[in-house]
């Protein structure tokens, strides 16, 4: 699949206020700072289309961004953020759970997850809460280009062992050095092929 053009289109908390336009959803979802918008800037070849930031906790709304004008990729709060208040907590996890559950134009979730950390408890709670509730999903590992070829090889491997339901569904990926991103526009193409007539 080849990026013809994306724009952002709306940001919402609730799902009654979606885009009128009905098109699929490919949404991105994982821990606060873990590369999300990153990965929605390198995906699309943008700079500064979705705002990111050193500091955790950008991200607050649900953002839509219409690409190809024949989908759209969802840029969702990061969960898991330590330093906001618990009941600031509590409204980003219902709106999260809420998009992923009663979104009925979302075709694919990617999962990020933070390749250094190596598996982390909280991505394989999200993990296998997505395969109960069947929602299709792929695990993004990003930030892959801050490790080392071995360190970047021995945390993959822990990836592997530790979660056996990511066998087929798991990309290693760089904001940076764009690795991955081939694969993740071949990935998502597959998916939209499924929903979409082919136009390209
Ligand atoms: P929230 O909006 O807070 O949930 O964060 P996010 O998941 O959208 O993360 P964001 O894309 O804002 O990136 C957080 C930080 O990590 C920024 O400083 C990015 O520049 C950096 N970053 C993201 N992806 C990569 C990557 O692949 N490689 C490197 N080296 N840095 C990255
Ligand atoms: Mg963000």
């Amino acid at each position: 699949m080849k990026i013809k053009n994306s724009k952002f289109v709306k940001s919402l908390v609730y799902l009654k206020d979606k885009p009128d336009i009905k098109l699929p959803e490919i949404a991105c979802v994982g821990r606060s700072n873990v590369g999300k918008s990153s990965l929605i800037n390198s995906l699309l070849n943008r700079k500064k289309l979705v705002q990111v930031s050193k500091s955790p906790g950008k991200t607050k709304l649900i953002n839509y961004f219409e690409i190809n004008k024949n989908f759209y990729i969802v840029d969702l709060p990061g969960y898991g953020f330590a330093k906001v208040s618990h009941s600031e907590k509590n409204l980003w996890k219902k709106m999260i759970e809420n998009y992923l559950l009663k979104s009925s134009d979302l075709k694919l979730v990617l999962t990020l997850t933070d390749v250094r950390h190596g598996p982390q408890k909280s991505d394989l709670a999200l993990i296998e809460w997505l395969e109960h509730k069947k929602i299709p999903f792929y695990v993004i590992a990003t930030k892959t280009d801050k490790l080392s070829k071995t360190k970047l090889q021995n945390n993959l491997n822990k990836f592997y062992r530790k979660h056996q339901i990511i066998k087929n569904r798991f990309l290693p990926y760089s904001s940076v050095t764009k690795q991955g991103r081939e694969e993740l526009l071949q990935i998502i193409g597959e998916v939209l092929s499924v929903h979409l007539l082919p136009d390209e």
